[in-house]
């Protein structure tokens, strides 16, 4: 699919050049007020008033989220305009928006109309500009046409008839909306990737094929890879790692993934990003109902490759490196046994005492690899908790971090890209129940506030950078009919690094 901008200013006369431009379809929004403004004044006039028309009749009440086409209109380049419901003008949010903009993706992907021209993004939306409208109609849409069938018998391979969009905006918003299209289109490719990686199931998508993908975005975006196996990791003395992979016949591994978008002297943005391609909670093994989406327990490192991918394609002006270990936590007779304590890479002993809280094992080993890249911050993203579900349900990630300013600027980043997350505490006082008898430290504090222990665990291994921590276990994907990756939080992260980049 092609983005494209063109500036139209429908206030300046009668913008009939743009009017008579062939494309499919056009299309404009109502409000419930049923005042036609911009774009749809502008085609209301060129048609003879047919929109006027077609409102006084009760065929278009304006009601968010209704639409109707018109089929060959006189008077204009486009042979239909579709009509979209906006709602109530005064709550014309960015959620009311999104709602317009589905209804209408979803009008228009049930025809065979190829080429669109979009005015949505010229409306005002409440606190938001217009190449945010922009990247939110290209986001709705790639969302809308994401399919998962690569492992169907016979693969969904029928082209959609829908391949050009020519977004109208104000000429003074010409400029941002270009980037914004662009932007767009590379955050979907990477949501894409995300969301790919994430249905996968565990047979497929093994530590050994994550550091395949790892290698072909190296390639294909001239990045720099390292993709250590399990005698490298034996090297790098990461014990708590490896304690989580004893149980596997799948060999880890352990991806070093750098982007160089900036001087090579600039500190890098390290991303983590938890990579159990199969959780089954080890010898502490989990009860058997839906276990199956255990296969999600890469999302952290499918969410971290995927901003990488996205990264790449915006040229962004930073360096990030990602960081993903990877590996499957299994039962078996040399699995590890709770109450086994193991050495990590820092030197810290770790008493396992459930072997299904496997997620910080391998994060504490790559969070103390990061420190070499002297990072200007890193954040780790991970399926990290059911208790993160139980106190944030499936809205928000949890965000932990003791660092004020980097909290606000990922939380800035989250609202910007509509990517929510939830700022949880992270006091050293819930530290004392990680207490362990015989090791440094437990690897479970108990029941209560299990998001915030899991936290609190990883935090010891990040005293050497400004550090975050985004649990994404209630997001990254959907459970049931609707059941499926949501590319989360590969929004958020990207917008944390536009926003650093400066772009
Ligand atoms: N991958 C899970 C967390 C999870 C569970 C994410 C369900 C999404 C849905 C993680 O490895 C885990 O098992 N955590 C345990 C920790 C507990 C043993 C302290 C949990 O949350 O139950
Ligand atoms: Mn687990
Ligand atoms: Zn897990």
């Amino acid at each position: 699919m092609d983005f494209s901008i063109k500036a139209c200013d429908w206030s300046k006369g009668a913008q009939s050049g743009f009017l008579t431009g062939k494309s499919d379809c056009v299309v404009i929004g109502v409000f419930e007020s049923q005042s036609l403004s911009g774009a749809a004044l502008a085609i209301d006039e060129a048609t003879k008033g047919l929109v006027t028309r077609i409102v006084k009749a009760g065929d278009m009440e304006g009601k968010a989220g209704s639409t109707l086409f018109l089929h060959e209109v006189q008077g204009i380049g486009a042979s239909r305009v579709l009509l979209v419901g906006l709602g109530k003008q005064d709550a014309f949010t960015q959620k009311a928006y999104g709602e317009a903009v589905k209804a209408a993706w979803r009008a228009i992907l049930g025809t065979k109309i190829v080429q669109v021209t979009f005015t949505l993004a010229q409306l005002p939306v409440k606190e938001r500009s217009s190449d945010w409208a922009v990247r939110a109609a290209i986001l709705a849409l790639r969302s809308e046409t994401y399919r998962f069938t690569q492992l169907k018998s016979k693969p969904d391979t029928t082209p959609r008839a829908l391949k050009r969009i020519v977004f109208s905006v104000d000429s003074a918003d010409e400029k941002a909306a270009k980037v914004a299209a662009k932007q767009g289109a590379a955050l979907a490719n990477g949501m894409d990737l995300t969301r790919d990686l994430g249905n996968l199931p565990g047979n497929v998508c093994t530590p050994t094929y994550l550091g395949n993908v790892a290698k072909k975005l190296a390639k294909d975006w001239k990045l720099k890879v390292e993709v250590l196996g399990q005698k490298q990791i034996e090297a790098l003395k990461m014990g708590s790692f490896l304690s989580v992979t004893r149980g596997s016949v799948e060999p880890p591994q352990f991806i070093v993934l750098q982007y160089q978008g900036a001087g090579a002297k600039e500190a890098p943005v390290v991303l983590v990003g938890k990579g159990i391609t199969f959780d089954t909670g080890g010898i502490s093994l989990k009860p058997g109902e839906a276990m199956d989406e255990m296969k999600y327990d890469m999302c952290g490192a499918g969410s971290v490759l995927g901003t990488m991918r996205a990264v790449a394609e915006m040229g962004l002006k930073l360096n990030v490196v990602a960081l993903v270990p990877t590996c499957e936590n299994m039962p078996a007779g040399n699995a590890t046994k709770p109450g086994d304590i193991v050495t990590s890479m820092s030197g810290t002993t770790i008493e396992v005492l459930n072997t299904d809280a496997e997620g910080r094992l391998i994060l504490c080993d790559a969070l103390t690899y990061a420190e070499r890249f002297k990072p200007a911050a890193v954040v780790d993203v991970a399926t990290l908790t059911g208790a993160c579900i139980i106190a944030l349900g499936h809205h928000n990630a949890g965000l932990f971090s003791k660092d004020d300013a980097l909290a606000g600027e990922l939380l800035d980043a989250s609202r910007e890209a509509d990517d929510p997350a939830w700022r949880m505490p992270l006091d050293d006082e819930y530290q004392d129940q990680l207490k362990s008898n015989f090791a440094d430290v437990a690897n479970i504090g108990g029941r209560p506030a299990g998001s915030v222990t899991a936290a609190c665990f990883l935090s010891r291994f990040t005293q050497a950078y400004p550090w975050a921590h985004l649990d994404i276990a209630g997001v990254a994907w959907k459970s049931g009919a609707a059941k499926g990756a949501t590319g989360r939080p590969v929004p958020l992260l990207t917008q944390f690094l536009i926003d650093r980049a400066g772009q």
